[in-house]
């Protein structure tokens, strides 16, 4: 009897510590190769690391978006962008060589989660490394992740016209182009 409950406790101390360690590890790769860029509040600097706490729930409930995203992660990204009307036309680099499938999925799970309004990525099923493998397989450049951007936009543009100016896909937050867009 008591050994049983000795091994019960034991395992919920596995488990706890387990789920603690997987939480701390997206934080973690965040601010090793994230943060420094988009800062740690994922907010980035105006006109030049574009904020990232917004975007990354609900792209995360899209394929395209979901596959933009873990390419960026992979392969970075370089194209004229307009957040908020902010115009960026910078260039970020990519961590495949940095970071395993695991890894990226996991920094994908914790982002996901959080910052402003992490409901919208609530809906969202996980990311996984067989996912983010998929991805890495396409071999993408910055600029060829430029172009899945510009594809995601025209979807998100045609699926919700006049939609909130959250982030990624607002018609008045982002896309190539003058203020409106
Ligand atoms: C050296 C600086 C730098 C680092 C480090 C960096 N980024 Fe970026 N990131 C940028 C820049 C610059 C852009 C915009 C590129 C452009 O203008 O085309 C960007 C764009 C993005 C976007 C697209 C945002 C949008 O709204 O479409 C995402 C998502 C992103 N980064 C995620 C990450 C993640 C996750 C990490 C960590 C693995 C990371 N970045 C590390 C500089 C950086």
């Amino acid at each position: 009897m008591k050994r049983g409950w000795m091994r019960f406790l034991l395992a919920l101390g596995t488990f706890y510590v387990g789920g603690a360690a997987l939480a701390a590890d997206g934080q973690a790769l965040y601010q090793t190769y994230c943060a420094a860029c988009h800062q740690a509040g994922g907010q980035g600097v105006p006109g030049t690391y574009p904020f990232l706490d917004g975007p990354i729930g609900r792209l995360s409930s899209l394929p395209e978006g979901r596959e933009f995203l873990a390419a960026t992660v992979l392969f970075g990204l370089k194209g004229p962008m307009v957040q908020r009307g902010v115009a960026y036309d910078g260039a970020m680099p990519g961590f495949a060589g940095a970071l395993s499938d695991e890894e990226v999925a996991t920094l994908l799970n914790w982002l996901k989660a959080q910052w402003k309004n992490p409901a919208l990525g609530a809906g969202a099923p996980d990311y996984t490394p067989q996912e983010v493998e998929k991805v890495r397989k396409l071999a993408l450049t910055p600029e060829g992740v430029f172009q899945k951007l510009q594809a995601l936009e025209a979807i998100l543009h045609g699926k919700a016209p006049g939609g909130g100016r959250e982030g990624c896909g607002s018609p008045g937050g982002r896309g190539r182009g003058g203020p409106g867009r």
